[in-house]
C-alpha cells in the first residue's frame, strides 16, 4: 500500500561545513523519510556519511543547477558571511553572500515550490530595548546586521515560501572552527587571560536547540519569523564564568570590561536576546539549558 510516510522529504543544506550546517547534516543523516543533500564552498565535508556537492552561493547559475538538479522540498540556508567586523571593510562580499546569494536561493524555491527555511540575526536589532520578539522594529547597528536584514526583506518581497529563524550567539559541538565556549575553555586552560565583556546580553543559542526549531518548522510545515534561542538571558562575562564554573577553570583569569573598550570596528547591540514564546507555544520549542548544553558538549568533544 502507498502511504505518504514512505515518500522520502528531500533536504538541501547550504553551509553544510559551517557550525549550524554540520549539525544539521548531523541531525537528518541517515533518517529513513530523508533524502538529504548538504553544500558548501569547500572540496569536502566535514561530514561524509551524507551526500555532497560543492557550490558558492553567490553564483547564480550554479546555485539554480544544485537545486534544480535535486529538486528539494526544504532548502535550509546555514550560509553566510558570518564575520561581523570584517563585514564593515568587506562590505561587497558580505552583500553578495547575505543577500544575493538568498535572493538566488529564493527565486530557484519559488520556481520548484521548495520551502526556504533562512537563518537571521539578533544583530538586526540595535540592542537598545532587548530582549526582542519576532515583531519588534529592525534597526541594525553594522553592516553585518544591515545584510541580515535585507536578506529578510528579499525573502518577503521573492513570491517564494520561506520561514526566517533569528538567532543569537550560536555554540555548540561543531568540529571546524571553535565555537565560544570551546575558544574559553581551550584560553583559560592555558592560563591565558582573557577579558569579557560585561555589557552585552544575550540568551545563548545550543546548535542543537537551533536544529531543533529548524525541524519543528519542517516538520509543521510552518511560514514565517521565529526566534529560537536560549533559555537563559545572560551577559557574556556571566556566561564565561558558566562555562569556567562547569569545566573548573580558574574564574580569576577572565577579566571583565566593556563593549566601548575593543574599539571593534562593527558595533554591537548591548541589550539584546530574543524571546522564545511563540516557537515554544507553535513549534513546541524546547531550549536546553546552558549547563546541559555543557555537559553534552564535554562528551561528545571529550572536553
Ligand atoms: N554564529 C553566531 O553566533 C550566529 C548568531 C546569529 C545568527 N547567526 C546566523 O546563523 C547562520 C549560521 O551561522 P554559523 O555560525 O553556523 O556560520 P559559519 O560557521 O560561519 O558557517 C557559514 C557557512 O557558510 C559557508 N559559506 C561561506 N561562503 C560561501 C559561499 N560563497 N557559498 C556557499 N557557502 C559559503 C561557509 O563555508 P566555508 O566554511 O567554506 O567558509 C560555512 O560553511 C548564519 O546565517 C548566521 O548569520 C549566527
Amino acid at each position: 500500500m502507498f502511504s505518504h510516510d514512505i515518500i522520502k522529504k528531500r533536504i538541501l543544506v547550504f553551509g553544510a561545513n559551517g557550525m549550524l550546517g554540520q549539525r544539521a547534516i548531523k541531525f537528518y543523516s541517515g533518517k529513513d523519510n530523508i533524502e538529504l543533500l548538504g553544500c558548501s564552498v569547500e572540496e569536502k565535508p566535514v561530514y561524509d556519511n551524507a551526500d555532497y556537492t560543492c557550490c558558492d552561493l553567490t553564483k547564480r547559475e550554479h546555485v539554480k543547477k544544485v537545486i534544480f538538479d535535486f529538486y528539494p522540498d526544504y532548502i535550509i540556508n546555514a550560509a553566510a558571511y558570518t564575520n561581523v567586523d570584517k563585514s564593515e571593510s568587506e562590505r561587497e562580499a558580505a552583500w553578495k553572500l547575505n543577500v544575493k546569494g538568498v535572493e538566488y536561493l529564493a527565486e530557484a524555491c519559488r520556481v520548484l515550490d521548495s520551502r526556504l527555511v533562512h537563518i537571521s540575526s539578533d544583530y538586526i536589532f540595535d540592542g537598545r530595548r532587548g530582549p526582542y520578539s519576532e515583531t519588534d522594529t529592525p534597526n541594525p547597528l553594522g553592516y553585518y546586521g544591515r545584510t541580515k536584514l535585507a536578506s529578510e526583506n528579499a525573502l518577503k518581497i521573492s513570491g517564494a515560501m520561506y520561514s526566517i529563524i533569528r538567532t543569537n550567539v550560536l555554540y555548540g559541538a561543531a568540529q571546524s572552527r571553535p565555537d565560544f565556549v570551546r575558544w574559553v575553555v581551550n584560553s583559560l586552560r592555558a592560563g591565558n587571560v582573557i577579558r569579557i565583556v560585561t555589557d552585552q546580553i544575550n540568551n545563548p543559542t545550543f546548535l542543537d536547540d537551533l536544529v531543533q526549531g529548524i525541524s519543528k518548522i519542517i516538520e509543521f510545515n510552518k511560514h514565517g519569523i521565529f526566534n529560537i534561542g536560549g533559555r537563559e538571558f545572560l551577559s557574556r562575562y556571566d556566561f564565561t564564568l558558566l562555562i569556567a564554573g562547569y569545566f573548573k577553570l580558574n574564574k580569576n583569569l577572565i577579566q571583565p570590561i566593556i563593549t566601548s573598550e575593543l574599539n571593534q570596528p562593527a558595533p554591537r547591540p548591548l541589550k539584546s536576546g530574543l524571546l522564545t514564546l511563540k516557537a515554544e507555544t507553535e513549534l513546541d520549542y524546547k531550549p536546553t539549558s546552558i549547563v546541559e548544553s555543557l555537559s553534552i558538549m564535554r562528551k561528545e568533544l571529550s572536553l
